[in-house]
């Protein structure tokens, strides 16, 4: 486990300006609530002069973050964009804004919400499977050269359920009819799978997909299922023993956003190997990390089930359906 004192500690070494750009950009998805909110006040306290790109749909909370970041550090710059990002199209013009006004890009973090709808988008995708899998990769394909020119400070964070990798159901992608008990794994497999492939495109980024813990967010506040219903109260009964506080899951993702020790496949800083992470394929520094609530490299269990997926060709099969998904969006 990567305790809260090194975490802490790496994050305050941010403002040394020979071990981390003293105007960071940070763009993170799902930023005005939770922990993306959690994420940019932390990244807001860490760095120097960051400009922050927060998305969204909510104005008003945006204002909020905007105004807690910029109490928490008035040399920065926070900027919200607002758009439904569960559509491909509006992930595009997003990019395209953010494009117009930055070169480079440090962190990006995708940590937008998801509700458990079995419906699907004007666009024809699984409305969970959009917010969770298609809109993100989108996002970070289309930002991947602002990415490589932040190398070696570029990192891709997925906030997801790294660790939890399951079997893909491959004549289903879209995981219209894989069960609410099966989707979980079969969504992480698909995310951890694409970034590997994003990896190859660019190996001067890393890229971490993890898994944040049980964190008391305004996920749990909302309406649904009865299975909600029933955590949430027991959430409330056990919150100070099971759940990761928020302020410590922002800093975590930080740390997850900014150590060198998730190194890229190629160009790493780092000197001392035995400090690098084992990445997804159990190879130390490898450029793509699956990691636990706690920072630490998923099991070597998940390692194996994806080596098989990469081998008998699933892999391949979710990075060409989700490429026809967004030529198929793209040409509407
Ligand atoms: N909390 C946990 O215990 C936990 C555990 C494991 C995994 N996760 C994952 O972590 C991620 C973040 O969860 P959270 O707990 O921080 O949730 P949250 O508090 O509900 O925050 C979700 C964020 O996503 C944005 N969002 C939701 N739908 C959107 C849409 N259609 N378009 C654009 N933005 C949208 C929300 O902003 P607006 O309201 O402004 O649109 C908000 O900023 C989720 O993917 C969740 O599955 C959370």
């Amino acid at each position: 486990m990567v305790n809260l004192i090194t975490v802490q500690q790496s994050n305050s070494q941010l403002k040394n300006t020979s071990i981390y750009p003293s105007e960071p950009v940070a763009v993170i998805a799902g930023g005005t609530s939770g922990i993306g909110k959690a994420t940019a006040k932390a990244f807001a306290k860490s760095t120097v002069c960051p400009r922050v790109y927060i998305l969204g749909r909510s104005q008003e909370s945006a204002d909020r973050v905007i105004g807690e970041c910029k109490a928490l550090n008035p040399k920065g710059t926070f900027k919200f964009i607002g758009a439904d990002l569960s559509l491909i199209k509006n992930v595009d013009d997003v990019c395209e804004r953010i494009k117009r006004y930055e070169s480079r890009i440090n962190p990006l973090i995708l940590s937008t919400g998801m509700s458990l709808s079995n419906t699907v988008t004007e666009e024809k995708l699984h409305r969970l499977v959009a917010m969770a899998y298609y809109s993100r990769i989108r996002m970070a394909q289309n930002l991947l050269h602002l990415l490589s020119s932040a190398a070696p400070f570029a990192r891709v964070v997925v906030v997801g359920a790294g660790g939890r990798e399951g079997h893909v159901h491959t004549d289903d992608l879209q995981g219209l009819k894989v069960s609410l008990r099966h989707i979980r794994g079969h969504i992480t497999a698909m995310i951890t799978l694409a970034l590997e492939k994003l990896a190859q495109e660019a190996p001067t980024v890393s890229f971490v997909h993890d898994y944040p813990g049980t964190v008391r967010t305004a996920l749990f506040d909302r309406g649904g299922t009865w299975i909600l219903q029933v955590f949430k109260a027991f959430l409330w009964l056990s919150e100070r023993w099971l759940c990761v506080p928020i302020e410590e899951c922002g800093e975590r993702h930080v740390f997850l956003s900014t150590t060198p020790r998730y190194a890229p496949a190629e160009g790493s800083q780092i000197t001392a190997k035995d400090s690098v992470f084992r990445g997804s394929d159990g190879q130390t520094g490898s450029g793509v990390y699956s990691v636990g609530w706690d920072c630490e490299s998923s099991p070597s269990s998940v390692e194996t089930l994806l080596a098989t997926q990469r081998e008998d060709g699933t892999a391949d099969a979710i990075w060409r359906h989700t490429m026809d998904q967004f030529a198929r969006i793209t040409a509407l």
